[in-house]
Order: C-alpha cells, then structure tokens, then sequence
C-alpha cells in the first residue's frame, strides 16, 4: 500500500456502513480520502476520529441522485486535490417492494444512485486520471452477489437488476481500458453477501440500526486495500465474498 500514500481517493457513501470502513482503512494507509454522502456532518465525526492517522479524511456532501452535485464534487476536488487517483463507488441503497407491486420512484432513485452514479464517477474518475497522465488510477466498485445470482426475496429483486447492471458496468469499463495500452488505469468490483451494516434497516425506514448477521464491513475495507497492493501489471476483476454461513 506504501505507493498509494498521500494520493487521492474518493470514496462514495463515506458516511456509515461499508464506505465509512473503507476511509477508516485507506486513511491509516496515508491517502487523502475524500468522502462523500448526504449526510456529510457523520463524515465530518470521522474524520475528527482519524486525526493523528497517516491520511486524511475531508467531507463532501454530495446527493449522488442529482448528476449536476456530482459534477460539482468533482470540480471541486480537481481545484482543491488536483485529481482523483483512486475511485471508490460505494454508496447504494434499496427500498422494499417487489417487482409486481413496487414504486418505479423508489426504482428510479436506485438506478440514479446504484447505476448512473457509478457510470458517472467512473467516467469523471478516469478523466481526471488521464488528463494528469498518472502513473496508477485504480476505479472499484463496490458491487454484491446480487450482480451475480438473483435472490428469492422480492424486496432486492429491482436492486439486483442494477447490481447486475454494475457486473456489466465494471467488465465494460475493463475492456474500453484495455482496449488503449499501456493502460495505467484498472477497474475491478468487489461482490459481498451479507454484511453488517444498516442497508436492510434503510430500506424498513429504520436507518441506524445495524443488521446482526453478515460479515464486518472492515473486512469489505480489506479486499479493497488487497486489490490497490497487487502490482499494476495484475487485474483483480472481482472479489465475491459472503459469510461461511450464507446460503444463498
Ligand atoms: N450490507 C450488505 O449486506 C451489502 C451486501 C452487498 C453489497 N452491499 C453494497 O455495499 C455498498 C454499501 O452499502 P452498506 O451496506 O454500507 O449500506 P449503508 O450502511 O446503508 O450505507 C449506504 C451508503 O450509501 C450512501 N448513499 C445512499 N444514497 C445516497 C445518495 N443519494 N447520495 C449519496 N450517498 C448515498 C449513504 O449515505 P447518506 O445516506 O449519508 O447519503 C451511505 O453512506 C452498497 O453499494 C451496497 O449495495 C452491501
């Protein structure tokens, strides 16, 4: 990880969950993480929790539903950062409901915020890359096993269209980047099953409460700071990871 010291990460939904395990990682491995969600004040907190690491941890507000915030964001960390070296897409969100009595709102905000977001940062990410022609930009997206299998529980069936959306999102990207060598730019997905976090609790309106089953967001925060130590020359495409005792 020593390569990737006091270079620019921006970590999207940086403010609870997997996102926020992601900064508290890549800040004591000395990046500057910019972290970005709605809620920027949680950001902030945690921020002054990692003062004293070898990084930093700097809060943006962001409403990744809205595209012309995340042009603002970018802008903004090109005038104050420079650029973005490493880009986390992490932050994703669903609601309950299936897909034979669900809200196409609710479905709407889930493709802005799970899909075009995605596209969006990575698009902006990997510019941001190339116009500073850097030695090494890494783009990882923080996918699930639902890019991968459909669950039987029709509250994820929409979110597991726009995950799958995001498997083709990620391979896509891949190859236009291979497509113009020597790329110094890699993207790859991470795919977990359950972890413990407060997603399912949002989607029941409950936001705050964790869920007890899964495995600990850090160990998410570890498979990201295994892709950034492999050598550039290697292209993790994508980590599926699940606890022991998932089943599905
Ligand atoms: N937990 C699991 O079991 C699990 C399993 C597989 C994959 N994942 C994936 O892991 C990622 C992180 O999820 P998590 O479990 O950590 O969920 P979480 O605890 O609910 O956190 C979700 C994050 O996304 C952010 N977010 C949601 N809507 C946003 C918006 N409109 N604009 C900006 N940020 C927004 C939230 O920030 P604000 O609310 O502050 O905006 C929050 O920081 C997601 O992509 C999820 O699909 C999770």
């Amino acid at each position: 990880m020593d390569r990737w010291a006091g270079r620019v990460a921006l970590v999207t939904g940086a403010s609870v969950g997997i996102g926020a395990a992601i900064c508290r990682e890549l800040v004591k491995h000395g990046m500057i993480v910019i972290g970005c969600a709605r809620n920027d004040k949680q950001i902030e907190a945690l921020s002054v929790e990692l003062a004293g690491q070898a990084g930093s941890l700097v809060a943006f507000h962001c409403d990744l539903n809205d595209s012309d915030q995340i042009e603002t964001l970018f802008a903004t960390v090109r005038e104050q950062f420079g650029g973005i070296d490493v880009c986390v897409n992490n932050a994703g969100l669903y609601f309950t409901g299936s897909l034979l009595n669900g809200d196409v709102e609710k479905w709407r905000t889930i493709l802005n915020v799970n899909v075009l977001a995605v596209a969006h940062c990575a698009q902006l990410a990997i510019r941001s890359m190339r116009d500073r022609n850097v030695d090494e930009g890494q783009v990882i997206n923080i996918c699930s096993l639902s890019g991968h299998r459909v669950p039987p529980n029709p509250d994820v069936h929409f979110y597991a269209a726009s995950k799958y959306a995001m498997t083709a999102l990620t391979e896509g990207l891949r190859q236009e980047l291979a497509a113009e060598p020597p790329t110094k730019i890699r993207v790859a997905q991470i795919s977990p099953g359950l972890v413990q976090t407060e997603i399912a609790a949002r989607a029941h309106n409950e936001p705050g409460r964790v869920m007890e089953l899964g495995v600990e967001a850090k160990n998410i925060a570890d498979a990201v700071l295994y892709i950034l130590s492999t050598p550039p020359e290697l292209q993790v495409h994508d980590i599926l990871l699940r606890p022991t005792a998932q089943r599905t």
